[in-house]
């Protein structure tokens, strides 16, 4: 089971009142960022762009792109996948309602499987700390100890491989936010957790936090994201801090 096929992670953490200040304004700082980036690509394109959202989730950031039309204008086509079947149903209503067919598609689809889109993109995205969603294939809720090694992650590796090929010559890749790795972060995810009503499992000897009821999310250095990403070139990584209390960073990659 997938973390988003549990209901009540879908209901506690995609509603805006149940999140807490630092949640929310991650989601502002990066959609700013984001507004930033697709407006840059489309003047280097000078046409408008195709982009693959990766964990659509509940269309929360399609909704703020098609709502500002200077924006929805520059982006040809936008295709969503999700591998929870509950996002994309919610996904799917919204497309009905705002009538948008046309320009947007969305599939049930494990990121891990990304190659069988077979299609190129501008820009692929992977808003909200979805990336930190990805824990490792043989990571194991029951028998959890705390002190988990994630000097490697095989399957944030391998979803990005496959992105990286989808990406056009000049298109980017963009990692919405990520969670920086220190204490006060780390608490900052356990309130949160604890007030959605989750019991935690993980400390400080972990790199992520996980709770009981099958939520885990990662924290990320610059190191951590280069050893990850060690196929792509260093010089094609940059970050972008989304606060001034090191909560959370944007990460863009280009080809
Ligand atoms: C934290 S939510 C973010 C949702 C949305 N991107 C946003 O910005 O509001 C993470 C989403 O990623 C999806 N997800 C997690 N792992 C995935 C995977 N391996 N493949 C595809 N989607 C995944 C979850 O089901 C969930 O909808």
């Amino acid at each position: 089971m997938e973390i988003y096929d549990n209901p009540r992670h879908v209901e506690d953490t995609f509603n805006e009142s149940n999140l807490s200040e630092y949640l929310l304004q991650a989601q502002w700082a990066e959609f700013v960022e984001l507004k930033k980036t697709i407006a840059e690509l489309y003047k280097k394109k000078k046409s408008p762009l195709r982009v693959l959202d990766i964990g659509i989730g509940d269309a929360r950031i399609l909704k703020h792109l098609v709502g500002i039309k200077e924006i929805w204008d520059t982006i040809k086509s936008y295709d969503g996948v999700d591998v929870a079947q509950n996002c994309i149903d919610i996904s799917k209503k919204i497309i009905k309602d705002l009538k948008i067919e046309k320009k947007v598609s969305v599939q049930l689809l494990d990121a891990v499987k990304l190659k069988t889109l077979k299609k190129k993109y501008d820009l692929i995205i992977s808003t909200w700390f979805t990336v930190g969603n990805f824990y490792p294939f043989d990571f194991g809720f029951k028998n959890f100890k705390a002190g988990y090694d994630m000097s490697t992650n095989d399957k944030f590796t391998i979803i990005f491989q496959q992105a990286y090929e989808l990406l056009d010559p000049k298109g980017e890749i963009i990692i919405g936010s990520m969670y920086i790795d220190n204490e006060e972060t780390r608490k900052k995810q356990e309130d949160s957790y604890r007030h959605f009503g989750w019991t935690v499992i993980t400390n400080e000897k972990d790199c992520f936090t996980a709770t009981k009821e099958g939520w885990w999310s990662q924290r990320f250095t610059k190191q951590r994201v280069y050893d990850y990403l060690s196929f792509i070139p260093k010089e094609k990584i940059s970050f972008i801090p989304l606060d001034t209390y090191d909560y959370a960073m944007m990460v863009r990659i280009k080809k």
